[in-house]
């Protein structure tokens, strides 16, 4: 093999290089999707419950760009239930009030059954977080949020749960280890719905856990080999595979929010832009209400109704269309997820769908 050298490889060249099989004569350059439930006996995998091949490979590209170890799951939700797992009976959970929707279902079905106790705060105010850390036994970020798109000032809430004994989670889905590494602002684990920016072509449902900390990593393995909610080994495939243009398909869904985002702002039929200044995921309050943004949804023909995000497509969709949405998300709030495709018609498709909603 070539002699390598000590500089750090960049995110960019991670994705596309990490996860490979060994460079040498007759290796497919790319990994093999292993089909087995089992294997040999005596060897590290066993069954295939514990491990694949083709999983390690996502797991080594997602864990080198985070910056810890990675282990896939079924969903991003399976994972937000493993990791909710690690405190004990009766814990208190601070999470923002505005996180992913279903995070905030599990916390309430986990209250409902006496498991732990919830604390919803704006994760926006910082102080109200910090405060709250005092009770916490796992103290879960959302930064961006979702839809709400909150910003969390990560590593002072970590400094505060760690003062208080809390775990710190943060879930990563929105921002992606390429703009934000919650790792190296004090989080114990990263979580991602994989199914979104990290597959990033709407055709593959996954989760992932990141951590620096080995034995919270062997807790977490511990308990995805005992409860199974483990990946498709296809999935993680199409995962691994979705990865090597993350930065391309980022970077390119970046530019066009931003271009977006201008255009929207000046616009009359909107009210409220709101956008972190990175990642594709823009939300807008349409001055006209729910009956504006319903009918926004309706009349576009590239522009697709539809939920998730982070796809190289773009779609669209007025979250309070779910009676679980929080009533503090605007009724004409629509997230718009942008995807790669020419900004001009992306623009000229929305604001077709904008004429006459002013
Ligand atoms: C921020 C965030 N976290 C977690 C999830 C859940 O992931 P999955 O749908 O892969 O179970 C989602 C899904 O939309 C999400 O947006």
């Amino acid at each position: 093999m070539a002699e390598q050298t000590d500089r750090p490889l960049s995110p960019a060249t991670t994705a596309v290089t990490a996860g490979r099989p060994p460079h040498a004569p007759d290796q497919p350059l790319n990994t093999p999707i292993t089909m087995a439930s089992t294997y040999g006996a005596t060897g590290d995998l066993e069954y295939g419950r514990y491990g694949n091949p083709t999983w390690a490979a996502f797991e080594e590209v997602l864990g080198t760009l985070e910056g810890g170890r990675c282990l896939a799951f079924s969903s991003g939700l399976a994972t937000v239930s493993t990791v909710l797992d690690l405190v004990g009976q009766g814990a208190t959970v601070v999470a923002p009030r505005h996180a992913y929707n279903g995070t905030v279902m599990q916390l309430a079905d986990l209250e409902a059954r006496g498991r732990l106790t919830s604390q919803l705060v704006d994760v926006s105010d910082t102080q109200a977080v910090v405060a709250a850390c005092a009770d916490a036994a796992l103290v879960w970020l959302e930064s961006p949020t979702n839809p709400a798109l909150e910003l969390a000032e990560i590593e002072t809430i970590a400094r505060a749960a760690h003062e208080a004994g809390a775990y710190v989670v943060v879930d990563n889905t929105f921002a992606t280890p390429l703009r934000q590494k919650p790792l190296s602002l004090g989080a114990d684990v990263v979580v991602h719905s994989a199914t979104k920016y990290l597959s990033g072509h709407g055709d593959a449902m996954l989760g992932a856990a990141v951590t620096a900390d080995d034995s919270l990593y062997d807790v977490l393995k511990g308990r995805r080999d005992l409860v199974g909610a483990i990946p498709g080994t296809l999935e993680a495939w199409l995962a691994l595979r979705g990865l090597r243009t993350l930065h391309l398909r980022l970077e390119r869904a970046e530019s066009n929010a931003t271009a977006l985002v201008e255009h929207l702002r000046a616009h009359a039929a909107v009210s409220e832009v709101r956008y972190p200044g990175f990642g594709g995921i823009v939300s807008i309050v349409l001055a006209g209400g729910p009956d504006a943004a319903d009918r926004l949804v309706r009349s576009t023909s590239l522009w697709v109704h539809a939920t998730s995000l982070g796809g190289v497509e773009s779609t669209f969709e007025r979250r309070r269309r779910w009676k679980s949405e929080p009533a503090t998300i605007p009724e004409g709030l629509v997230r718009l997820s942008v995807g790669v495709e020419d900004v001009e018609d992306l623009w000229a498709d929305l604001q077709q769908g904008l004429r006459g909603l002013v």
